[in-house]
């Protein structure tokens, strides 16, 4: 059986992309790799969020280059952000590569893939969206997690946020059909998902493109499911998160209490720039809001430290809301300059070689918050959602998305079990099941 390999950076949109591709493959009569050296078909999916995960994505194809000499018939494809936005940039680096593709023709794969075993280099990469890009949407995902499943509501982004690359990308908001959704949630079901998680670069503003359904009419189609036990949803936007939203949150007992909500930067000044479209106070509002209907809500959010033109002052601004929020967890990061976007034209920051300084600071103080955080749970009963066995131990995650260590039952995968929490360490926590609860 010929085999395959995919390595997968970025977001859960590139994540549910290579689970998907890796249905295409399996419906093609290809298995699992256990590693690239042993792999027919190699495909690099690609993120080019910042400049770092570029320069991943460079060095690991230098990695692959040597399998082309051990094994000259292996494939290797690259696909994802990077091929959407340099393509033909990566192919002229590295001309042993076969496949290239964007993000919107991953549908192509078995015709790409007919073309690259013939010799040719296989290249299909298209400005405009493709209109059949749904067709992707047919294939069933091939997961290593079995009881959770992503599964995509709304591809693109249409907020012009100035440093980001995804409306280049990923282009425009295009929702998907809700009964697709929701065809999509019950063969999951039935295959024994437990959990699910809707995505897309900006879910909050589901539907807007059909204009006559809104993300919290999904949310309640998708709890309407028959063994729908748990729902999760990524990348809310601050400015689309509506009261209807956070009302449902609270309403569907599903609907997980945890919200991921990037804030980006604390300070009006900095967030103008960003034209994120909210002040910090407005989004401080949206914070109580989500707190006052989902008390023991968890928190967490994306920061962007050095931004053109962020002061020290500025920067201040964003450790005070960290301070006042209290996440559960922060995903910050230094500003990177990407190529064709409008801050990429803006004058770096005269701190930004501060900015790094900072960055680990804003981290240090959020390890404080997040540890205390988890220092509550101590003596709690959760439910949690055993996910999966690791060295003796059962692993799962609370519905404030915690990772635990359970000491159960094998026969308690997959099902959702109360847990005393008998210890918190940093990043997790560690329990006993106490009994199954559904
Ligand atoms: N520089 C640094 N971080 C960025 N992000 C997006 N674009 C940039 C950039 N140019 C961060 C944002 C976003 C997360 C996925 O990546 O915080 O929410
Ligand atoms: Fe990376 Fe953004 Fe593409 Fe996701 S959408 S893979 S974060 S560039």
């Amino acid at each position: 059986m010929k085999k395959y390999f995919i390595r997968t950076f970025g977001c859960q949109m590139n994540v549910n992309d290579s689970q998907k591709m890796a249905g295409i493959l399996k419906s093609l009569g290809y298995e699992p790799a256990r590693d690239w050296r042993e792999a027919d078909v190699i495909l690099v999916n690609t993120c080019s969020v910042r400049e770092k995960p570029d320069q991943k994505v460079l060095s690991a194809l230098g990695e692959y280059k040597k399998i082309k000499r051990e094994n000259p018939n292996a494939i290797i494809g690259v696909c994802g952000c990077l091929a959407q936005r340099a393509g033909y940039e990566i192919l002229q680096k590295a001309p042993f590569i076969d496949m290239v593709f964007g993000t919107t023709n991953i549908h192509h794969l078995p015709q790409l893939l007919e073309e690259a075993q013939k010799g040719n280099k296989a290249v299909e990469i298209i400005e405009e969206i493709d209109e059949n890009e749904t067709e992707l949407d047919k294939y069933p995902t091939v997961r290593e997690n079995k009881y959770t499943a992503y599964v995509t509501v709304i591809r693109g982004c249409d907020k012009k946020c100035t440093y980001c690359i995804v409306p280049t990308t990923r282009g425009k908001e295009r929702s998907r059909r809700i009964g697709d959704i929701i065809r999509e949630v019950q063969w999951l079901v039935e295959d024994g998902v437990k959990e699910i998680h809707l995505i897309g670069q900006n879910v909050t503003a589901y539907g807007k493109d059909f204009g006559d359904v809104k993300f919290w009419e999904l949310l309640y189609a998708v709890a309407n499911v028959d063994g729908v036990e748990r729902i999760r949803f990524t990348t809310g936007h601050p400015r689309d998160l509506d009261e209807d939203t956070i009302k449902a949150m609270a309403d569907i007992p599903q609907v997980c209490e945890y919200l991921h909500l990037p804030i980006q930067a604390g300070s009006d000044r900095i967030l103008e720039a960003m034209d994120r479209g909210y002040t910090q106070k407005e989004y401080l509002k949206k914070i109580e809001l989500l707190k006052k209907y989902i008390p023991d809500i968890a928190l967490s959010t994306d920061i962007i430290v050095g931004f053109p033109g962020e002061t020290y002052e500025d920067y201040l601004e964003t450790v005070k809301v960290v301070k006042e929020v209290e996440y559960d967890q922060i995903f910050a990061f230094k500003y990177s300059p990407r190529p064709g976007t409008p801050a990429a034209h803006m004058k770096l920051t005269e701190d930004y070689q501060k900015a790094g300084q900072w960055l680990s600071d804003l981290i240090n103080i959020q390890k404080e918050i997040a540890f205390k955080k988890n220092l509550s749970y101590e003596g709690k009963t959760v439910e949690v959602l055993v996910e999966e066995e690791k060295d003796g131990k059962l692993v799962g995650r609370t519905r404030t998305n915690k990772l635990v260590h359970l000491e159960g039952e094998h026969n308690l995968l997959g099902s959702i079990v109360n847990a005393k929490i008998t210890k918190a360490n940093r990043f997790s926590l560690e329990g006993e099941a106490i009994k199954e609860t559904v």
